[in-house]
């Protein structure tokens, strides 16, 4: 492959990156330039538009000495069952050597720090041998997981490793999914779904060992779940507890966990030659793109898969489309690059195919999110690209606003995604910026999500558990203490504590459903404006995310006017929530009428089992189910008794203020309400974008706001701006 050598690399984006076009969503489309194919012999050589230069930094890591060579990949023939072939493979593990004695670690101690390389077995093969040595006789073993997605599929791995069914003996609990049963002895779950679970049963007396696995992640989760089990091991010395992580930032665990031993698994690493680009890339996605394919151009076929890290869905399926693009271009002239797309939404189906062993003659290119970094492990990976971002969860607790933005990772997670491609071989790491950005710019570690969340949630749950002094509360990494006065805040608005922080009974109500503090409220309050059934099905619509509607690239006006069909009055997006499902459920849950609708069924299927579920917990709360469908203001008021802190007075033509904090934001383009917009509104949440953008709103009155919320709001902030007059 062979570069201009007049050509300067300017580090400034491709001609055709210039055709960047936004659509209205937000996504990214790329069109495409040309590119040369010259003929030499028999050969094709492909020659780049423009061609990312690298420049090799150094070594990584060599091969631990302790190990012996490659072990290589289990021959999947010779008459063996698969389930014979899968027996081999964990007995490959590096973690298996070490079985016995990590056995006996855990019988002599009660609390074990474990580290080990990504992909050596802990997640999968740790609760097996616990259950084959008789632990699962007196409990169950829990096994938390930071991710949805790692939950599900471990627990599918290591059903076909045991050679059962998933959900029987080996299950998985994530929010609104249950997949477990009473023979379940080996049970994953998100570690939120865990903090759910103590409420119910506060010493987790069903378990007989406990492992906070993927631990280095800090999610806010596993770091409340720290100090809550920390705890119940001092009164259950026969809880097993394992906190298991993939870096070597063990020390600190140990120390928290009151000195626990440190149980350490020799990994099987390769060495991994790292290359920065020369000049910053401009445009990281098409960098990706071109880098992937000189890697596939270059390198001979099956040698090992490519794997680019990506901030989330968006860029994954934008980069899978220019991909493809771009591959169609070449024809059957080159090998064939299996593009396997990973990311939290993508249907179970599809998950798998990462795991499928790639055909002979042909190269996998996955492309994945932050989720493959430690969480999941794929065969067969000899080249990393990455761009160096992720998708980061921010708070002001100033404002109390919390976003996700798009941020440069930490040079842990830069060597965590280096090491991805050393597993099964020496590898190479294509870092689409330059080593002084590395050295420079990036933050030795990623800042615990406990120091950069809204903690309404956390501090609602552990009130509900008892624990009423948050301020001593043991936690790993404290928050702020701002941010705990926010959240207490917030809370004593929505009624849930008493001017005493105590929990009252509205908050013990809202404590039982699995959501936001705001959205527990609204549904809690429904009881009051006698509208159970509506509000449910607005929680479920809105627990589902925004993958209601479709657009297609080619019918987006027959989309929008079909969405525009269910804004009946101008009453608002979460009026149109409901007026979508209740059409669907008239329809008797048509696929056929989604389809004409331009909605995804997959999402209102999705929303239906919510609903169900929220359906059960209005019966637990004992509140009845009420429908009052023609009184649409009730159903505003409901909302508005969960949503009041986030609403907004329009100052001139669409730019509103938020009431309570004089910030400015925008209706969302995809609101039924931006041809019209009201005065006063709601919205579920902010969306930071070009703009701070409201995102699923409905009108208000004013009046609304003192009549529900006096203690929050008074007569000035409801004042309309022109007539600076009390609107009461
Ligand atoms: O937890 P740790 O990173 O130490 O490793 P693991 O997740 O237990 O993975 C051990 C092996 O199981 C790896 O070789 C994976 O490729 C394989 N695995 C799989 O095939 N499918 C999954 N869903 C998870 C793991
Ligand atoms: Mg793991």
């Amino acid at each position: 492959c062979h570069r201009d050598p007049n050509a300067e690399n300017t580090g400034k984006p491709f001609a055709e990156q210039e055709a960047w076009e936004q659509n209205q969503r937000g996504k990214a489309i790329l069109k495409f330039g040309s590119r040369d194919r010259k003929q030499r012999g028999d050969e094709y050589e492909f020659v780049f538009d423009n061609q990312i230069e690298f420049i090799k930094a150094a070594v990584m890591d060599s091969m631990n000495d302790e190990q012996e060579s490659v072990i290589e990949p289990t021959e999947k023939s010779g008459g063996r069952s698969a389930f014979d072939v899968l027996q081999e493979e964990r007995k490959a593990l590096p973690i298996y050597q070490y079985r016995e004695e990590l056995l006996q670690a855990v019988n002599d101690h009660q609390v074990l720090v474990i580290v080990g390389e990504t992909g050596s077995g802990k997640t999968t093969q740790i609760p097996q041998y616990l259950h084959e040595a008789g632990f699962t006789k007196v409990g169950k073993i829990g096994c938390t997981q930071p991710r949805r997605v790692a939950a599900m599929s471990v627990a599918a791995r290591v059903s076909q490793e045991m050679g059962v069914k998933v959900g029987h003996e080996v299950g998985y609990a994530i929010r609104f999914e249950d997949c477990t049963s009473k023979k379940t002895v080996l049970k994953y779950m998100t570690d939120g779904m865990l903090l759910r679970e103590l409420l119910g049963e506060p010493a987790l007396a069903s378990y007989s060992v406990l492992m906070v696995d993927e631990a280095h992640e800090r999610t806010l989760s596993t770091d409340i779940l720290f100090g809550l089990v920390k705890d119940i091991a001092r009164f259950r010395p026969d809880l097993k507890l394992l906190i298991s992580s993939a870096t070597l930032d063990a020390e600190k665990f140990s120390d928290y966990f009151d000195f626990a031993p440190i149980f350490k698994i020799p990994g099987r690493r390769y060495p991994v030659d790292i290359h920065f680009t020369k000049a910053p890339e401009a445009d990281y996605l098409d960098a990706a793109v071109v880098t992937a394919l000189q890697i596939h151009l270059t390198q001979p076929p099956g040698d090992g898969d490519i794997l680019i890290f990506l901030t989330g869905q968006e860029e994954i399926e934008t980069v899978e489309e220019i991909l493809k693009h771009r591959l169609q271009g070449f024809g059957a002239k080159i090998a064939e690059l299996i593009i396997c797309p990973i990311y939290a939404n993508l249907r179970t189906e599809l998950q798998a195919k990462i795991f499928k062993p790639t055909p002979q003659g042909a190269r996998k290119c996955v492309l994945a999110t932050n989720i493959a970094e430690t969480s999941l492990t794929i065969d067969g990976i000899k080249y990393v690209i990455d761009p160096g971002f992720c998708k980061m969860k921010s708070y002001n607790p100033r404002t109390g606003m919390e976003s996700l933005l798009v941020a440069p990772i930490s040079k842990a997670s830069a060597d965590q995604r280096a090491g991805r491609s050393g597993r099964t071989g020496p590898g190479k790491c294509f870092r689409l910026y330059t080593a002084h950005i590395y050295y420079n710019d990036l933050e030795d570690n990623t800042v615990p999500e406990i120091k950069r969340s809204n903690l309404s949630n956390v501090v609602l749950t552990l009130k509900s558990l008892g624990i009423h002094n948050l301020l001593n509360f043991d936690f790993m990494d404290p928050p702020s203490t701002e941010a705990l006065l926010k959240a207490l805040e917030l809370l004593y608005a929505l009624g849930a504590l008493n001017k005493h922080g105590e929990l009252t009974k509205v908050g013990r109500r809202m404590a039982e459903f699995p959501l936001d503090p705001m959205l527990s409220k609204m549904i809690v309050a429904s009881e009051k404006y006698k509208c159970s059934e509506e509000i449910i099905s607005i929680a479920a619509m809105l627990s589902v995310g925004n993958s209601i509607f479709y657009r297609p690239n080619n019918k987006k006006v027959l989309a929008d006017n079909a969405r525009m069909y269910f804004h009946v009055g101008n009453s608002g997006d979460h009026i149109a929530l409901l007026n979508v499902y209740n059409s669907w459920k008239e329809t008797d849950y048509s696929t056929q009428w989604c389809h004409e609708n331009f909605i995804q069924v997959r999402s209102m299927r999705r929303a239906r089992d919510i609903r169900d579920q929220l359906k059960r917990l209005l019966e637990r709360v004992e509140i009845a189910l009420t429908s009052n469908l023609n009184d649409l203001e009730a159903i505003k008021k409901a909302i508005t008794s969960g949503f009041f802190p986030n609403s907004a007075v329009m100052q001139k033509n669409g730019l509103y203020r938020t009431v309570k904090l004089p910030q400015t934001v925008y209706i969302h383009p995809s609101s039924g309400l931006l041809q019209a917009p009201p005065s006063w509104v709601i919205y579920h949440e902010l969306v930071l974008t070009s703009k701070e953008y409201m995102r699923q709103v409905t009108e208000l009155k004013p009046e609304w706001l003192v009549e529900i919320a006096p203690h929050y709001f008074q007569l000035k902030d409801v004042a309309y701006p022109d007539s600076k007059k009390a609107a009461v």
